[in-house]
């Protein structure tokens, strides 16, 4: 099943060296284009904190994406790669008033709060600014956790919507994220509830709301045997309960990061070293969660390891090539006996890899980057 991609990762190692992490460009495209498949009425704003490589930003410009941009660093980067500011919402709840001063400067007038504090914040550097309530939801069964930390209470978004209004701002609707990696189809169906309460609630007082910012969250295989929810079955349950819940006018806006960019990632490694310990095979490869296996520590990831070599497996430790002990990137890994040179490769990992990768600890380099 893997044979064509095999060989590519054998002859782009043999020119390149490692570790190498491939972005395939047709891969962006497919994951794009499902989605707009599955969710015809919900405009995508990419969200590139997943993975902000210019040629990926490039490519969903191309193809007419959104952008979700958590700072105003991101903002001026999708700009520079000719996003129109119409098309960026700044999704973080949070922001400095440096970056609200160079997002109004920029034009880029739409935006996510979850508190009032952030609402004077706004009415004072970007006023006039569309702005989304960001509620609270369940995030059960998501793999990173994000209601932790964002979200106002549904009960406090009738509030924060009048005092907007009342600030000169423009509240035009709701945003909420299930959490990333969302398995669970009923943190969607409870978010979408509540929302269309607030939608009938807001209306009611005189601010009619209309936009729905549905987030994030839809999920990718991380292994070949994964058989939880998929996207397709998610988005199947978001458009009748969209057509149920929420008026015709209702505009639809999302912010996938992980299912645009996860899919398109594949990250290739060589073995530099390797032992036999504890009745294990101990494999130490040339990339770690200081570099693009960071999404392990970030992202409560878990991946794959595939081996170019065929035969019998035996269980294994994979390390990464760091002095420190939090390195190990598996103790229980089913792979083939393997020599220093050897290639190990890990596909799904588009998102949150190298984006979270630090440049330069003990003098390891996080992979090389190739569109390919
Ligand atoms: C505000 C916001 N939007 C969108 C995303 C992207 O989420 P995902 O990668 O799960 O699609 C995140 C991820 O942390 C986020 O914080």
């Amino acid at each position: 099943m893997n044979s064509g991609l095999e060989d590519k990762i054998r002859k782009l190692v043999k020119k390149e060296g490692s570790p190498l992490m491939l972005i395939s460009k047709e891969a962006l495209k497919k994951q794009y284009q499902t989605f707009k498949r599955h969710l015809a009425d919900v405009v995508p704003y990419y969200a590139i904190k997943a993975n902000p490589h210019p040629e990926i930003i490039k490519t969903f410009v191309h193809l007419g994406s959104g952008f979700d941009v958590a700072s105003a660093a991101e903002m001026e980067l999708v700009l520079s790669l000719g996003a129109s500011p119409d098309k960026i919402i700044f999704a973080n709840t949070i922001k400095s008033a440096e970056d609200l001063k160079k997002a109004y400067k920029a034009k880029v007038r739409f935006m996510t709060f979850d508190n009032e504090p952030e609402l004077y914040k706004i009415a004072k550097y970007a006023p006039g600014s569309k702005v989304l309530v960001r509620i609270k939801v369940d995030n059960v069964g998501s793999t990173v956790e994000l209601s932790l930390k964002f979200g106002a209470d549904p009960d406090q978004a009738l509030f924060l919507l009048k005092k907007a209004k009342s600030l000169g701002l423009n509240p035009a609707g709701v945003s909420f994220h299930v959490g990333s990696q969302c398995v669970n189809v009923e943190n969607y169906q409870k978010a979408l509830e509540i929302s269309s309460m607030i939608f009938e609630e807001a209306k009611k007082i005189g601010i009619p709301l209309s936009i729905l910012d549905i987030g994030g969250g839809f999920p990718i295989r991380h292994f070949d045997d994964d058989n939880h929810i998929t996207f397709k079955d998610i988005a199947r349950l978001i458009k009748k309960k969209m057509r149920r819940l929420f008026d015709k006018d209702v505009k639809f806006i999302a912010e996938p990061g992980r299912f645009f960019a996860g899919p398109a990632g594949t990250l290739v490694t060589q073995v530099v070293g390797r032992t036999f310990r504890n009745n294990k095979n101990y494999y130490y490869i040339n990339d770690g969660v200081y570099g693009d296996f960071s999404g392990m520590i970030f992202d409560h990831c878990k991946y794959q390891f595939r081996s170019l070599r065929r035969g019998q497996k035996f269980l294994s430790t994979v390390a990464g090539p760091t002095c420190d002990s939090l390195d190990v990137l598996s103790l229980s890994e089913d792979l083939p006996e393997m020599d220093v040179g050897n290639i190990v490769y890990v596909k799904n990992i588009g998102a949150y890899s190298c984006a979270s990768a630090v440049p330069n600890f003990n003098g390891f380099k996080p992979a090389k980057i190739l569109m390919v």
